[in-house]
């Protein structure tokens, strides 16, 4: 990655050839093959003959400096340009280092729930991982995932999106698309320590082209306020409501977000299927106590459905 070639591209404006070569320390030869790495990170260079190059739209990069400010007192944050999942690298850091939060301006291999991989492009959305050591397994574990989605769609409020929803369990949604997802990771034996990763992807300016080849319907923040918004403000406020977020869950459990994750849910009283080993069709009702959602079957069964091995469909 060059540096000072990225900085003066970031304003989205034309650059010549030949000042960006200067700038960057390098030969126009050098500079046509830096700006083929660019494209292969995911991010749209446009050239045109007698203007030189600039980026499709302005690139908003994260501010280390400024995120640790705005960061809760005791969490440590950084910023990489790329690594290959956050969560995998946070997953691999010392645990002496938690609360430790990990943004990616790209990610190789982001990770995605069931195995999905995550699309990543360079600088357009924001990927985030917060690893946290509970001093004893809280209560309600299970509902921890809920519990999240609770913290972003709280942080999505913040950054000026007052109507997005949660898909059981955690899927991020805006107008019946997905705008965002968490995928929670740990390692270790039950009765260890009870360490988690907690990984965030939320769209904020991708495009069609960089989202090319995702199978369901998505949308970025950009696209649901109808204007830009701030990466870095985005990213602030999910440090803020994460940290509080765990903070109480740790000794409270999902008791005080249950009534919130209700009231979010995107599925409330509608027809769905559950697909796993045997589906169940009927209408969601909500989550319990422990994160489990209420299903009212076609076959006048009430079951309360947990979250590990099926996937939630609106009929
Ligand atoms: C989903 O499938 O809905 C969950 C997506 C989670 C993606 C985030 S991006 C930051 C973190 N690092 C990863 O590799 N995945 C999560």
């Amino acid at each position: 990655m060059n540096e000072s070639l990225l900085a003066t591209l970031a304003d989205g404006v034309w650059h010549s050839g030949e000042a960006l070569a200067v700038i960057a320390g390098i030969t126009r030869a050098g500079l046509a093959k830096r700006v083929d790495k660019l494209r292969e990170l995911g991010l749209d260079v446009e050239a045109r003959q007698g203007l030189g190059y600039r980026l499709a739209q302005p690139l908003e990069r994260l501010d280390a400096a400024s995120l640790q400010d705005a960061a809760p007192s005791g969490l440590r944050v950084a910023v990489v340009d790329s690594t290959d999942s956050t969560n995998r690298q946070l997953l691999d850091a010392p645990a002496a280092e938690d609360p430790q939060a990990l943004f990616a301006e790209y990610q190789t291999a982001g990770r995605g729930r069931r195995g999905r991989v995550w699309r990543s492009p360079y600088g357009a959305n924001v990927y985030l991982s917060l690893a946290w050591s509970f001093a004893a397994w809280p209560p309600q574990l299970t509902a921890l995932p809920l519990s999240v989605g609770v913290a972003c769609a709280r942080a999505l409020r913040d950054a000026g999106l007052a109507r997005a929803q949660i898909k059981w369990p955690n899927d991020l949604w805006v107008d019946r698309r997905k705008l965002g997802g968490i995928l929670i990771e740990h390692r270790g034996e039950a009765g260890g320590a009870c360490r988690v990763v907690v990984g965030i992807g939320i769209n904020v300016a991708m495009s069609g082209a960089q989202a090319d080849g995702i199978d369901q319907a998505w949308i970025s923040l950009d696209e649901a306020l109808a204007a830009k918004a701030s990466r870095n403000a985005l990213a602030a406020a999910l440090l803020q409501r994460l940290h509080a977020v765990l903070s109480r869950f740790e000794h409270e459990g999902f008791a005080p977000f249950a009534a919130e994750w209700n009231a979010l849910d995107l599925t409330r009283d509608q027809p769905v299927r559950i697909s796993g080993t045997a589906p169940i069709d009927g209408i969601a009702r909500g989550v319990d106590e422990i994160g489990a959602l209420i299903i009212d079957g076609a076959d006048g069964e009430r079951r309360a459905v947990h979250s590990g091995d099926v996937s939630l469909r609106l009929a």
